[in-house]
């Protein structure tokens, strides 16, 4: 088939590169971009009078009827045109004879492609914020839902003090609001005209790139014609924010997995959203979460795999760059699975609050609150933690709890024990004391969930 770069060539391209080189098996998802892109430029050429009016019309029509014929399953992609951009302009020309042919003036493929990439990155960021949006809608629902049951906080994954459920998922909130901030952050760098830098030194021809900026809704146009080309800084930002946000959602499956286990039997998931085993009837599987903690090293490798595409690139435009849309397609899709599955998942999850409570009562994690009581009455708080220390040495060597001590045993520790000591041996009491803001105490999670209602929504 004869290219449409076959003017200085003699030979055909081997089929062996053809198929190495080409792009389109990926790189057809950007179909309605290329397209929009174009439409954006020919109506540039023809206002500029680079074009005739006519021809800019007639382009913009039979654009806009290829647009629907791959809509509807009609266009047929050719691997031998290589890639999206060639595939639409052939297809084109073949529909309107020779205007087609003007089409590609003041512009080459490699500004082109980093136009499309721009469009669906767009477009995908705002898709991933509203996903991730409606993720902690249901988040925030669940906590205000579940707004007593208490749970035991980890550290070291040692049962360390009593929490709130919803404070823990609150904390998930927290997270996803950093990653909405990245996301619309890099949105700001996405959203950049790089059409006119053509193949990277600009051209001749009196082009108008801000016009085409407004038509395609872009803030600004890049402004140096090498680096509109050579950058691919904003693919790099966009697969790091999903990098950091798939390592928030991993850690949630993690703890997924793990309350799901006989041994803590925290949750149980819904039947939907669990598979069995082959061999053991028993076996109920969290492989949901198991897959999300799973694909994150998928999303991890994009980004590294996109880094060391570009760390020893020379200036400009290079076919490694081909590789980007791999690795920010696989992203995109990996991380709106993700967020689909488990949305969907959350809420049908079933907590078991008695089991969460005992865990929290069943060990010391309520010493704390112990040593915070000798504070209050007036011990510097290295002694309270002394004497604390002892209380619970004692009450492991006695195989006693907390609760269980009577008000001399606390006497022989410290005479600034008295009756009032019981209300923060308790769980309920400890997470009551804990009004700081941002503390796990009811009415500052409330607080939190109240907050988190109103930023949630609004744009960052
Ligand atoms: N398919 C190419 C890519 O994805 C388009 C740009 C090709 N440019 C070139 N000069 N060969 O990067």
């Amino acid at each position: 088939m004869k290219k449409l770069w076959g003017g200085r060539f003699k030979e055909n391209t081997s089929e062996t590169v053809e198929a190495f080189t080409e792009s389109i098996s990926f790189d057809r998802r950007l179909w309605k971009y290329d397209i929009e892109g174009s439409i954006a430029h020919a109506r540039m050429l023809g206002r500029q009078g680079i074009i005739s009016k006519r021809d800019s019309d007639k382009i913009v029509c039979g654009l806009k009827e290829i647009a629907l014929e791959i809509e509807n399953g009609k266009f047929r992609f050719i691997p031998e045109l290589e890639d999206i951009h060639m595939n639409i302009e052939a297809a084109l020309t073949k529909k309107i004879g020779p205007a087609g042919k003007r089409l590609h003036t003041a512009r080459s493929r490699n500004d082109q492609v980093a136009l499309d990439l721009r469009l669906y990155l767009r477009d995908e960021t705002n898709q991933i914020i509203s996903l991730i949006t409606l993720f902690e809608k249901g988040l925030i629902e669940i906590a205000d839902n579940h707004i007593d049951a208490v749970m035991p906080g980890y550290t070291h994954t040692q049962r360390a003090q009593p929490v709130l459920l919803s404070h823990h998922f609150l904390a998930y909130v927290e997270m996803f609001e950093r990653d909405k901030e990245r996301f619309v952050d890099c949105l700001r760098r996405i959203n950049r005209l790089p059409l006119g830098a053509c193949a990277l030194a600009g051209t001749s021809l009196p082009i108008d790139r801000a016009y085409v900026a407004k038509l395609l809704g872009f803030a600004s146009v890049a402004e140096n014609s090498i680096d509109a080309v050579s950058d691919r800084d904003f693919c790099v930002e966009f697969l790091s924010a999903c990098s950091i946000f798939m390592v928030h959602l991993s850690r949630m499956a993690e703890e997924v997995v793990l309350w799901a286990s006989e041994e803590f039997s925290f949750i149980e998931l819904p039947d939907a959203f669990t598979t069995g085993s082959s061999i053991m009837p028993q076996k109920k599987n969290p492989d949901v979460a198991e897959l999300v903690r799973g694909k994150t090293g998928r999303v991890f490798g994009s980004l590294v795999s996109l880094l060391t595409a570009l760390k020893g690139l020379p200036l400009s435009y290079n076919r490694d760059m081909q590789e980007d849309k791999v690795q920010v397609f696989d992203a995109t899709d990996t991380v709106k699975a993700c967020l689909v599955v488990m949305n969907e998942m959350f809420p049908l999850i079933r907590f078991d609050k008695r089991r969460m409570f005992s865990a929290a009562s069943e060990t010391f994690a309520t010493a704390t609150d112990i040593a915070e009581y000798l504070v209050r009455k007036g011990m510097p708080f290295r002694e309270a933690h002394e004497v604390t220390g002892r209380i619970v040495r004692y009450c492991i060597d006695n195989r006693e709890r907390l609760g269980d001590l009577k008000m001399e045993d606390f006497r022989r520790f410290s005479p600034l024990f008295s009756r009032d000591v019981y209300q923060c041996i308790s769980v309920d009491g400890s997470i009551k004391l804990k009004k700081s803001r941002g503390g796990t105490a009811k009415e500052e999670v409330k607080k939190q969930i109240s907050r988190l209602r109103r930023t949630v929504t609004s744009n960052k």
